[in-house]
């Protein structure tokens, strides 16, 4: 159980009207006038955002919108071109991405950042580290590292087998599938034993049966009293198991609610969801598809018979 999780349910503020699981949650992060450009693009522009504690919270956005960019700025991977943001209310700027893991907020990311010629066990006990300081403590104290490494090697063993990969223990991690890889991150970000968890579209690439163990493990890690924030483009995922949903477009947050409000925003519909999603489709806009397919086939082989109308014979 994280530290912060016991008195984490504090009642703050109500964040929402609708959505009776958003009440009485405080922020465990907060960001505010968050930046970053890259030469011209102005990749994140936040003025603020708050992440409810204990809440499954997605953002979610169009391809480019700044998700992982924001990511990044947050968990200390990138430094952004001005803002502040804070954790359980501690300033994390300028703060190394394993000082924030040992604070309590770890990520995982896209694409996977498993360390391929390394065996699973040994990806997970750098885990434990945030992946510094390990070699200090060894060359200066190494009774103390010892059983440090002990405590470490049975926590990893335990998350092991809770996301099935005990038997994979030896194996390199190069030798995983992609969700697996995907699972091996989820569970080396719970060794520093989390308040927040950022996942960064946990489920791209990964099976649909594997998809459903991974949904669970995502609602495993909620009714442990940890918070989640995940980024992810299926929108039944999204309405499936978030309490909070964030939505981004061009660096900028558009929209936020619950995921039922949040979808059925026009808004966001036509910045997002009608790119990604399958809508019913009328039939005069089928047939003005069907008239563009008979124009550029026209154009290609010449007019054809509109006896035949249908240009897919
Ligand atoms: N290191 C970089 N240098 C230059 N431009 C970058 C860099 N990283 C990201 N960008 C740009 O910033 C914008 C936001 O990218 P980002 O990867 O954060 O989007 P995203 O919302 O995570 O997209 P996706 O859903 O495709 O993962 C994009 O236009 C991207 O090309
Ligand atoms: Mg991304």
């Amino acid at each position: 159980m994280p530290a912060e999780a016991t008195g984490s349910h504090a009642a703050s503020e109500s964040v929402g009207t609708t959505g009776t699981t958003t009440r009485d949650h405080d922020a465990i992060l907060v960001g505010e006038d968050v930046i970053r450009r890259f030469g011209g693009l102005t990749a994140v522009d936040v003025d603020r955002v708050e992440v409810k504690r204990g809440l499954i919270t997605a953002l979610i956005g169009p391809n480019g919108a700044g998700k992982t960019t924001f990511f990044n700025v947050l968990t200390g991977f990138d430094q952004p071109d001005s803002g502040s943001w804070s954790f359980n209310g501690r300033s994390l700027k300028g703060m190394p991405p394993y000082k924030v893991a040992r604070l309590g907020m770890v990520r995982t990311f896209q694409l996977t950042k498993v360390l391929a010629k390394l065996s699973v066990i040994e990806n997970m006990r750098l885990g434990a580290t945030g992946q510094r300081g390990e070699s200090m403590l060894s060359a200066v104290f190494p009774t103390l590292w010892r059983s440090q490494e002990k405590v470490n090697t049975e926590r990893a063993d335990t998350l092991l087998q809770r996301f099935t990969l005990d038997a994979k223990r030896e194996d390199f991690a190069g030798s995983l599938s992609g969700g697996q890889r995907k699972l091996l991150e989820m569970a080396r970000a719970l060794m520093v034993d989390p308040d927040l968890i950022m996942l960064d579209e946990p489920m791209a690439g990964v099976n649909p049966a594997l998809k459903q163990s991974l949904l669970g493990h995502v609602k495993g890690l909620r009714d442990e009293g940890r918070t989640v924030l995940f980024v992810e483009h299926d929108m039944d995922m999204v309405r499936d198991i978030s309490d909070w949903v964030i939505v981004m477009a061009q660096g900028k947050i558009v929209a936020q609610g619950p995921p039922s409000e949040v979808m059925a925003n026009p808004k966001v519909v036509d910045a997002y969801l009608g790119a990604h999603h399958d809508s019913d489709v009328s039939v005069e806009a089928e047939e003005a598809r069907l008239a563009e397919v008979r124009e550029k086939l026209e154009a290609e082989t010449g007019p054809r018979d509109r006896e035949d109308g249908d240009p897919r014979e």
